[in-house]
């Protein structure tokens, strides 16, 4: 989620960190900052210091305080923050340092075992001044870096950065991309990653660290991707490059041939399929962290877990793709904690009068935080005295600043108008909430919550899976209807709510008229609008209702409707009834939104690019609806 930068060259670098900073807000952040070494004393003499500023806003207010500081240094290290351990605060803003100041870090992913290495670091007289899990790393590196002792018996000093940065991060446990300098090495900046990414690359006259090869883009085109463990090491004259082990290595080098614009889309035709490919990581984002010694750990829910056992009746408010998440969600709140959910558009919610108590928890769902329907609708239930509970991509969005608790969704920033990463950000966040309940309720044991999310863990590969196997198939299907006129889309349990995602995703884009119905309501009406070639698509995946879904088809089949269906890997008998398959991974039903849901959202973007839509922007269609 955040974003890293780092230059050292032969230039003063403070405009070049806030140019690749501002390159990177896309991303979403609430807080910026930059460390700076300041350049050699008199006869080259090293003057061990280091200028850090950091502080809560954007980067041009960043970029305005700096503008009346003269800060000549060559190196340095510059951060947007996405807060994830610890509200957006100033002092919550990286870079941070080590007690002695002459060591900043900044830092991408989350660490895991913070809690008992802050702990441990406090025990033996370090001293903190941020709330984060970052913090920790500058802290581990000055130890090992000085050589004090640490508590592991390797007490003797490395005085060499590099050294100091791979013993350190031994003792992490989670996931990061960093970069690290020290003002006792003039012009040395230390990068290194696991599970986050890092790109170096030379430039004319410098070398270069960033998050996101966007950032990279101006000053190289040749740039290599870390791998987990490997490490670089930057000095203003070359790189060097070490694997996990530690050795010098050759480095990869990918020459990218792209525009500024193409960079911004990381490379794809348009935002639409960069956000759906994100998706895998959105899952893992969203899941890290949550699982703190086994235990299912949302803090931010602002209630314990008796005021959680106290809730009889949720409604969970919000609009468009986020109330299909919405319709998820009631599946999974009522199957795992039984508690009688209902979901409601918030615009109509705001204007009937819900049965609202003090045991009754409203969540609202909302990419954007600042939909006018769903804060009316917040604000209504917070007076008739309802606990709120938000969930939203955007910090410090107006969603989040008037529910009593929050969960951000670790999406990133979503540009496409047609809502894909959010949406799958939103039903694992939704499914986290219903697991919470569950056990505060008593009708999950830890165990069962563990293995759940486990499982959910796995549909990111399982995504992955999909795009590794399925675009084929996709493309068929899409071709097949492209030139139809109005399409269904049909399935039952949680699939129908799989079925109002894709019926939206695909008229947003396509211009194709589409509408959803749970299966059993085609022969109460819709299905009269079925005729020889008419497109239904359906989410037939293994679940309880499987074979009353194929008969609902069969219904749709003897009227010749074309049938395109999204299955499970394996499933050869489907193919007597449709005549497009997609596959999708084996899962437990209650996890079947995370994947089935990916290849539709693929479906509608196909059937738009064959039908000559942008599917970026959309006609008639504003990403936040801020009025009613
Ligand atoms: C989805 O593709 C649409 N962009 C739209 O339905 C959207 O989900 C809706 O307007 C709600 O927006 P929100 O999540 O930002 O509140």
């Amino acid at each position: 989620m955040c974003g890293i930068v780092g230059c050292t060259g032969s230039a003063p670098v403070k405009d070049v960190l806030i140019s690749g900073l501002k390159r990177l807000e896309y991303r979403g952040y609430d807080s910026a900052g930059i460390a700076v070494q300041k350049p050699a004393g008199p006869g080259g003499a090293p003057a061990p210091d280091l200028v850090v500023v950091h502080r809560v806003g954007k980067v041009a207010g960043l970029e305005s305080e700096l503008e009346h500081q003269s800060i000549p240094g060559t190196c340095g290290i510059g951060h947007t923050r996405w807060a994830t351990h610890g509200r957006p605060s100033t002092a919550n803003a990286h870079p941070h340092t080590s007690c002695a100041g002459d060591i900043a870090v900044v830092h991408n992913g989350i660490i895991e075992n913070f809690a008992e290495l802050r702990e441990e670091l406090i025990a033996r007289g370090h001293h903190f001044t941020s709330e984060t899990d970052t913090e920790v790393l500058p802290h581990l590196i000055e130890e090992a870096y000085e050589g004090a002792p640490d508590g592991t018996g390797a007490e003797e000093a490395t005085h060499d950065l590099l050294r100091a940065v791979r013993r350190a991060m031994r003792r992490v446990v989670g996931a990061y991309g960093i970069a690290v300098t020290c003002a006792q090495e003039p012009g040395v900046i230390v990068t290194t990653r696991k599970d986050s990414p890092i790109v170096v690359g030379r430039g004319a006259d410098a070398s270069y660290l960033a998050s996101d090869l966007i950032a990279l883009i101006d000053a190289t085109r040749d740039v290599v991707i870390l791998e987990d463990g490997e490490c670089a090491r930057l000095t203003p004259d070359g790189i060097t490059y070490y694997d996990a082990a530690g050795k010098a290595m050759e480095p990869r080098i990918t020459h990218v041939d792209w525009d500024l614009d193409m960079a911004e889309k990381g490379g794809y035709p348009d935002f639409m399929i960069k956000e759906i490919m994100e998706q895998p990581r959105v899952v893992r984002d969203t899941l890290a962290g949550r699982m703190v010694g086994g235990e299912l750990t949302i803090d931010e829910l602002g209630l314990t877990p008796e005021e959680l056992n106290l809730i009889d009746r949720v409604y969970v408010i919000a609009c468009g793709t986020s109330y299909h998440a919405g319709l998820i969600a009631k599946n999974l709140i009522e199957r795992w904690a039984r508690i009688p959910t209902e979901v409601e558009a918030a615009s109509e919610f705001r204007y009937r009068n819900p049965i609202i108590t003090p045991s009754t928890l409203v969540v609202a769902v909302s990419q954007s935080g600042e939909t006018a329907d769903t804060l009316a609708a917040i604000r209504d239930a917070r007076i008739k005295g309802a606990k709120v509970f938000g969930i939203t991509n955007v910090i410090g969005s107006p969603v989040a600043r008037e529910s009593d608790g929050v969960i951000y969704t670790k999406a990133n920033k979503e540009i496409a108008v047609a809502s894909t990463k959010s949406f799958i950000g939103q039903v694992v966040s939704l499914s986290l909430l219903a697991l919470s309940l569950a056990q505060a309720k008593g009708r999950m044991t830890t165990g069962e919550v563990r293995m759940l999310f486990r499982e959910m863990g796995d549909t990111a590969e399982q995504i992955q899976w999909i795009f590794d196997t399925q675009e084929p198939a996709i493309e068929e299907a899409a071709a097949a209807m492209k030139d139809a006129h109005s399409a269904l889309f049909v399935g039952r349990g949680i699939a129908s709510a799989i079925c109002y995602e894709g019926a939206l995703k695909l008229k947003e884009i396509s211009y194709l008229h589409a509408e959803a119905y749970a299966a059993g309501e085609m022969k109460h009406g819709p299905i009269a609008l079925i005729d020889p070639g008419f497109p239904v698509i359906t989410v037939a995946t293994q679940s309880p209702v499987y074979d009353k879904t194929i008969s609902n088809l069969k219904e749709c089949e003897a009227r010749g409707a074309k049938i395109i269906a999204v299955a499970t890997e394996g499933d050869e008998d489907i193919k007597q009834i449709a005549d497009h398959v997609i596959y999708v991974p084996r899962v437990r039903d209650c996890f079947t939104p995370i994947t089935a849901t990916v290849p539709l959202q693929l479906l509608a973007r196909s059937v738009a690019l064959l039908r000559g839509c942008d599917v970026d922007q959309p006609r008639n269609l504003a990403k936040s609806v801020t009025v009613e």
